[in-house]
C-alpha cells in the first residue's frame, strides 16, 4: 500500500533523521530502491518528475508498477509515491492517478501566485490524505549550460507558505540540482536556521542531495531537514557500472547481451548508493 509522507516525515523530524526521496526512471530503478528500503527497514519516498512520468508512459502506469512491486516483492516498509517539482496541472493529474504525495513547485511564480495555487491544492490533498510539498526560493541547477548558485528563500515567505497547511516545505538554502560546481560556497545554515525559527515544526526538505558533503547533510538534519532528495547520484553510479560492464566486453560474452544481465550491475550500484544514503540520513531501522 502507498502511504502519505506525513507520518514518516513527522517521525523523522522528531527523531532527528531524514527520509530519502530517490527519483525513479524505470522498473530497475524502482525495484532497486524498494528492495533496499525493505532490506534497511527504512521508510522511503519514490520521486517522479514530470519528465520521468512521461518517459514511463504516464502516471497510471507508474502507480500500477509501484503498487504491483509492493505486493510482489512483499515490501512492508512505508512507501510514498511523490510527484517531484510538479506544475499545478501535473499535481492534479497525479492526484487523479493515485499518487500518495505531491510537490507543487510554485517557486518561480510571484509569492502571491505561489500562495494562491498552493492553497488551491491544500484542501484536496487534505481530504484525500495526500501529503503536499510546497517550495519557496527556487533551487538552482544547470540550465542551458549555466549553473546557478541556488537561491536562499526569504524566511518570512516560508512562514506564509508553511501556514497554508502544507505537509512539508522545500526552501532554497543555496542548494542546487545536479553536480555542484567547484566554487560552490556550500549550504547557507544561517538561512536554514532563520527559516526553521519561522516555520516551527514544519518538516523541511533539502533538494539537490547529490554531492552535498556528509557533514553538511548531518548539520542540515540537526537544523530541521526531514526529507532529502537524491537523483543525479543514482544516475551516475548506474552509468559508471553499465559503462564498466560494456568496456570489459561482458556484453559480448555468452548471453551478456540479455537486458537482465546488461542492466544488473547498474541496478546493484543503485542499491548500494541508496543504502549508503539511508545510513547517512539515519533512516535505517525506522520503518
Ligand atoms: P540531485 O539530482 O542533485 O540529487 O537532486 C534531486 C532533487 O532535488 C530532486 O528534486
Amino acid at each position: 500500500m502507498l502511504v502519505s509522507a506525513k507520518e514518516m516525515l513527522n517521525k523523522a523530524r522528531d527523531g532527528k533523521y531524514a527520509v530519502g526521496q530517490f527519483n525513479i526512471n524505470n522498473l530497475e530503478w524502482t525495484k532497486a530502491i524498494l528492495l533496499t528500503a525493505e532490506e534497511c527497514k527504512s521508510p522511503v519516498i519514490l520521486g517522479v518528475s514530470e519528465g520521468a512520468g512521461k518517459y514511463m508512459c504516464g502516471y497510471s502506469t507508474i502507480v500500477g508498477m509501484v503498487k504491483g512491486m509492493i505486493e510482489n516483492l512483499h515490501i512492508t516498509v512505508p512507501v510514498a509515491l511523490h510527484l517531484d517539482h510538479g506544475t499545478f496541472e501535473g499535481a492534479k493529474a497525479c492526484i487523479n492517478a493515485g499518487f500518495s504525495s505531491i510537490m507543487f513547485d510554485g517557486s518561480h511564480y510571484p509569492i502571491e501566485e505561489n500562495i494562491a495555487k498552493t492553497t488551491a491544492l491544500v484542501n484536496t490533498c487534505d481530504i484525500l490524505g495526500i501529503s503536499l510539498e510546497a517550495e519557496v526560493g527556487s533551487i538552482g541547477g544547470e540550465e542551458d549550460g549555466v549553473v546557478g548558485m541556488g537561491e536562499c528563500a526569504d524566511p518570512k515567505e516560508c512562514k506564509m507558505v508553511a501556514d497554508l497547511g502544507v505537509t512539508m516545505l522545500a526552501a532554497g538554502i543555496g542548494n542546487i540540482h545536479g553536480k555542484y560546481p567547484a566554487n560552490w560556497p556550500g549550504l547557507s545554515f544561517d538561512t536554514l536556521a532563520a527559516i526553521k525559527a519561522e516555520v516551527g515544526d514544519m518538516p523541511l526538505v533539502l533538494h539537490g542531495g547529490t554531492g552535498i558533503p556528509d557533514d553538511m547533510i548531518k548539520k542540515a538534519i540537526s537544523l530541521g531537514v526531514a526529507k532529502i532528495n537524491v537523483n543525479t547520484e543514482c544516475q551516475l553510479v548506474f552509468q559508471e557500472a553499465t559503462r564498466k560492464y560494456i568496456e570489459e566486453g561482458k556484453d559480448l560474452q555468452g548471453k551478456g547481451f540479455d537486458p537482465r544481465k546488461l542492466l544488473a550491475p547498474g541496478t546493484e550500484a543503485i542499491k548500494a548508493k541508496v543504502k549508503e544514503k539511508m545510513e547517512l540520513f539515519g533512516s535505517v531501522g525506522k520503518a
